[in-house]
């Protein structure tokens, strides 16, 4: 598995009496750092706080001014809420999942290895004349599907309700996001944060491999650290990098607990956080009143993202290997085509490629 450079944990965790997190010693934050752009899952087991952290980290990046797309992958769509947007207008935002063919549709493009909307599934990776998307404001994606909130764009991929039971499974809904993802070319301070779904499900389709940076989302108990163990092995066999962030810690005793199990791995911790229950009590508090401790562990998140390696070249070559897989295991019978045949060798996603279709 890799890892991601840091400065070794020791150093940067100290515990905070007065409550709130335990990142209070932070290293200098260079002025002039090297952005990179990152898409950044948010995993881990029920109710560790995955939607609770992508929330704070989704408004944490937006008031600083930089652009970022949130979405909602989770099969109980709570994001929006976390975020504040009010019920009707959630109601009112088209999610993703429910409009699979008009996204393939727009996606294809005038790539001529994909025939029709109908050949293409989540894997189909991008290709010469395939349409690749950007932040810019025309982005059609983000226009017909995104809901503005607090400087962010939020998109859903739609709840897995009782009429999808038999007739489709929750990875054809997270396809629309899956989809979404390999087609974006994310530049220096754009941020992608997605809100997956609980347990090893995120990592049962080949969604887990379009991040630059997974946080492990876990609470300081045996379970919480269980899950991290079951991750790290699927993480492992995909080179994928796993950073885990300990959530709901109250004191130096969690940390060790953290530490001791998950090495490392640990990147950041988050403290048991009153900000957070006001949240649960339907406020919606601005961030300058989240707890000092916690402000700081967002600030190192954000560091840690920042440092993470960008590798297009990986990007493209997992989509391609996800996608053969996925042809093999049922897609080249449920379409009647060989799918393998919409790998375009010679292609890589990533600025260049964008650059070469505008
Ligand atoms: N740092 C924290 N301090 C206090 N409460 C917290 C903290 N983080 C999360 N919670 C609470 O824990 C509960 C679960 O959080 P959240 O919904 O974010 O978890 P989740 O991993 O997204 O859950 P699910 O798997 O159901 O989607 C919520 O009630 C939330 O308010
Ligand atoms: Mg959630």
């Amino acid at each position: 598995m890799k890892r991601l450079t840091r400065t070794p944990l020791a150093t940067i965790i100290v515990p905070n009496p007065s409550g709130g997190g335990c990142q209070a010693a932070l290293p200098p934050r260079s002025a002039t750092r090297e952005r990179r752009p990152v898409k950044i899952a948010f995993a881990g087991k029920g109710g560790s706080g995955k939607t609770t952290l992508s929330a704070l980290f989704t408004r944490y990046l937006a008031a600083s001014g930089l652009p970022v797309v949130a979405i909602d992958a989770d099969i109980n769509q709570n994001l929006g809420t976390a975020l504040g947007v009010a019920p009707d207008r959630l109601a009112r935002t088209p999610p993703l999942g429910a409009h699979l063919h008009e996204i393939k549709q727009l996606l294809r493009g005038d790539n001529p290895r994909i025939a029709s909307a109908e050949e293409m599934v989540k894997t189909t990776p991008p290709g010469r004349g395939s349409r690749l998307l950007d932040f810019s404001p025309g982005n059609p994606i983000h226009q017909r599907f995104g809901c503005s909130v607090e400087g962010a764009t939020l998109m859903l991929t739609g709840p897995f309700s009782e009429d999808d039971l038999g007739v489709s499974c929750y990875h054809s809904k997270i396809g629309a996001a899956e989809l979404y993802l390999n087609h974006l070319v994310d530049r220096p301070g754009e941020y992608v944060v997605v809100d997956m779904t609980a347990g090893a499900d995120s990592f049962a389709s080949g969604l887990f491999t379009r991040f630059d940076v997974t946080f492990l989302v876990a609470e300081p108990t045996v379970r919480g650290v269980g899950v991290y163990r079951q991750y790290a092995q699927y993480a492992a066999d995909h080179d994928v990098t796993i950073s885990v962030i300990g959530n709901k810690v109250q004191d130096e005793a969690d940390v060790d607990f953290l530490r001791e199990h998950v090495g490392d791995a640990l990147a950041a911790c988050f403290g048991s956080s009153s900000f957070v229950r006001s949240m649960e009590k339907g406020r919606h508090p601005g961030l300058d009143e989240l707890e000092g401790g916690n402000a700081k562990t967002l600030a190192w998140m954000r560091d840690t993202v920042d440092a993470a390696p960008k590798d297009w070249a990986r990007f493209t070559r997992q989509g391609v290997e996800f996608h053969l897989r996925n042809a093999r295991a049922w897609a080249n019978e449920a379409t009647g085509s060989d799918l393998a045949a919409q790998v375009d060798p010679d292609f890589v996603m990533g600025p260049e490629a964008l650059a070469e279709q505008r």
